[in-house]
């Protein structure tokens, strides 16, 4: 009823309390989201609030698509969504895909408890898991056609550099090591375990999409093109990440022990 809204006039308390939230969004540099509660994704509205970042990921668009041409007609039963967050990936996959059986992962219990209020406003208990892991370390030997992630990718020096709304945002959900790539690593590392064998598997790593060309040049992974451009976001299938597990997981083993002989001269 745009018309009725149109002549509709705020009461002395409603005008205050809107310049009330204007005022903190100004001075204190709280994003919108987090000062009404809720956030638009993919057509939905979801809740946000501190516990996890503003959902914006562009994947948005992709399940807005339907994952074309990526999925084709390749049947999927079972998708992923690794670092859910608050749950906005996991829950638009759901409510666009009723024939698909949600998973859905993050380290932060805080996170989950949002992500576990997204699930139940959209009423998705019976078809949406929430499980809190360490990337893949609690799922057992569960296997799926989807893996979606949009994991922490951001370095040190650029989290200094940000708007200081990003300091009302979760650090653990922001950055990820000195080059930004160390989830995305793990995730290609881990991530052969749990995909079908057809699987499918698409990363958000913004920025670090130049770092990460740079550490596995010969990694087959396709950047894919947005409605507003590329953004950071790669697709791999499966076979392609199993005929290259070698290279990966040398690359994982040497970082890990560059970070363990520098905390032994640092300690
Ligand atoms: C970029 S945010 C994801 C935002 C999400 N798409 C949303 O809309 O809320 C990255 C998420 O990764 C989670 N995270 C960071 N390290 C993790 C780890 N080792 N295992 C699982 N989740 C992790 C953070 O808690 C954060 O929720």
């Amino acid at each position: 009823m745009p018309g009725t809204l149109a002549q509709a006039k705020l009461l002395d308390d409603e005008i205050a309390a809107v310049q009330g939230l204007i005022e903190r969004r100004i001075s204190e540099r709280v994003p919108a989201a987090y000062l009404i509660g809720s956030a638009q994704f993919a057509g939905l509205t979801l809740r946000s609030d501190a516990r996890a970042l503003v959902p914006r990921s562009p994947i948005a668009e992709l399940i807005e698509n339907g994952f074309q041409p990526w999925l084709g007609g390749r049947p999927v039963q079972r998708v992923l969504d690794v670092c859910t967050g608050g749950g906005s990936i996991a829950v638009a996959m759901a409510v666009r895909r009723p024939d698909w059986q949600v998973d859905a992962l993050d380290l932060s219990p805080d996170a989950l408890a949002l992500a576990a209020e997204n699930v139940a406003l959209h009423g998705l208990q019976s078809r949406l898991r929430l499980l809190q892991s360490d990337l893949f370390a609690a799922l057992s030997d569960e296997v799926y056609e989807l893996i979606v992630s949009n994991p922490p990718y951001i370095t040190e020096d650029e989290y200094a550099a940000m708007p200081g709304e990003y300091r009302h945002e979760p650090k653990l959900g922001l950055t990820s090591g000195l080059d930004g790539c160390d989830a995305c690593l793990r995730i290609l590392r881990d991530a052969p375990r749990h995909l079908a064998e057809h699987g499918l598997l698409i990363v958000e790593v913004g920025e670090a999409e130049r770092a990460l060309k740079r550490l596995l040049p010969e990694l087959p992974l396709v950047w894919i093109e947005f409605s507003v451009g590329q953004m950071g976001i790669f697709a791999i299938e499966a076979r392609d990440l199993r005929a290259h597990r070698g290279a990966v997981e040398r690359l994982c083993r040497a970082r890990a022990q560059r970070v363990a002989s520098h905390q032994q001269l640092a300690g």
